[in-house]
């Protein structure tokens, strides 16, 4: 697996706009960009008219790459710490410790290093910050027949719509009961097909199915699914107060 590096400039909450600002701000350049110019500010004289030894090439390593943005399950990285002069298998849970993340996290990070921190380098930046890259629905399509892609830091919006499986931004997009995934709670809490309760992993009933859970497992309104007898969860209280 690849650990990419991306731009400690971009701060975590603009991972919204990660793609678009970082093509716009122009600031995913190549590494050797500053190796290039130097040579180009170089050219009177030239190293062989001077008779020095030649730059050498600078090495690629695979985790320094800045010119890739990283692929679906690849290492997104945020931030980079670096160990010390000494390292051992303590530097792991050092780094870890100091930049605040668990050391199961840091294995996610640097997977090369797990499990016991064996061939840590001096001297060395490894990644303390950072997600697996998830699939990003970045044709607008979104949800369990688009490979679960996320609409999260797409450009068509930042909620999956379970009607259309597309991704939106409006309130509807967005609202409980509609909103697959993305910026919503999503269908792990609250149900987008309108089946609820512990049949179906306690999912919520919310906005266009109704606010209650019947005993069959289904979202509605009214005394069949609000009145008591009927009801398993939700705004059961609804329909029971007395007129
Ligand atoms: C998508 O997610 C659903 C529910 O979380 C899961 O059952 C399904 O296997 C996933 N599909 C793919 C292609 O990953
Ligand atoms: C069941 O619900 C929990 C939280 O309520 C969620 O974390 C989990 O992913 C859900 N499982 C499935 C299969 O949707
Ligand atoms: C539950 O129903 C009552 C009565 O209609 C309402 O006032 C209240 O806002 C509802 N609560 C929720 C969480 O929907």
């Amino acid at each position: 697996m690849k650990v990419l590096r991306a731009q400690s400039a971009l701060a975590f909450g603009g991972l919204l706009s990660v793609f678009s600002s970082v093509r716009a701000a122009d600031e995913c350049v190549p590494w050797t960009w500053t190796w290039n110019l130097r040579r180009a500010a170089a050219a009177t004289p030239t190293v062989a008219e001077l008779g020095a030894t030649p730059m050498p090439e600078p090495t690629v390593v695979p985790y320094a790459r800045k010119d890739a943005e990283p692929q679906p399950g690849e290492v997104n990285c945020r931030n980079w710490g670096q160990t010390y002069d000494n390292v051992g298998y303590w530097s792991c849970s050092q780094l870890a410790t100091e930049f605040g993340i668990t050391i199961e996290k840091f294995w996610e990070l640097n997977p090369e290093l797990a499990p016991d921190c064996e061939g840590v380098q001096p001297n060395t930046e490894y990644c303390v910050a950072g997600f697996i890259e998830p699939v990003r629905a970045v044709d607008g399509r979104c949800g369990p027949d688009y490979k679960n892609a996320t609409c999260i830091g797409t450009e068509f919006g930042q909620c999956c719509n379970s009607e259309t499986w597309k991704c939106g931004d409006t309130e509807h997009d967005c609202s409980l009961g509609v909103c697959y995934e993305g910026q919503c709670p999503g269908h792990k809490i609250y149900t987008t097909d309108g089946n609820c309760g512990y049949k179906f992993n306690f999912s919520q009933c919310a906005g266009k199915w109704g606010p209650c859970c019947n005993l069959e497992g289904r979202c509605g309104t009214g005394l069949d699914f609000c009145g008591e007898g009927k009801c398993q969860s939700g705004n059961c209280t609804e329909w029971n107060t007395p007129a």
